[in-house]
């Protein structure tokens, strides 16, 4: 935090953007209790955005699984309910927590669905 603070200043909102980084802290205590520490010392109307995988196909649960037997980098994939307890206490941006290519898709485009879910919350 105290690099942090060198760069950005505290007394104005801040953007904390946790993008594929919890998915490697293992243990959810562990996860919600970073979160928690990084979200303390930010400001009011400061937001969080997280988007990690989900255990939301099989296939890619077991891919997964190969993967993490055979590399020291883990990865665990949670379930879209998981990834909302990151934002106890914040106000949910709508949509809230939806596939990442459904958050506030381009009107028109396609948005398929991703084993990725995402969310932005705002700090009261
Ligand atoms: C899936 S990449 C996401 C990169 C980027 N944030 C993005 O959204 O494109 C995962 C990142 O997490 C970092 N990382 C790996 N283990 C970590 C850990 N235990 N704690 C925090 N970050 C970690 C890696 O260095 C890597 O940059």
């Amino acid at each position: 935090m105290k690099a942090a603070r060198q760069v950005l200043d505290f007394e104005q909102p801040v953007a904390l953007i946790l993008s594929g980084i919890l998915g490697h802290v293992m243990d959810d205590d562990e996860a919600r209790d970073l979160v928690r520490r990084l979200l303390a010392p930010l400001p009011s109307g400061s937001h969080l955005l997280v988007c990690d995988g989900t255990d939301t196909n099989e296939e890619l649960r077991s891919a997964q699984q190969e993967h993490n037997d055979r590399t020291p980098v883990q990865y665990r994939l949670r379930s879209p309910e998981r990834i909302a307890s990151f934002f106890e206490g914040l106000d949910l941006v709508a949509p809230g927590v939806t596939p990442c290519t459904q958050w506030r898709p381009e009107p028109g485009a396609p948005a398929p669905h991703v084993d990725s879910y995402g969310a932005i919350g705002r700090k009261p």
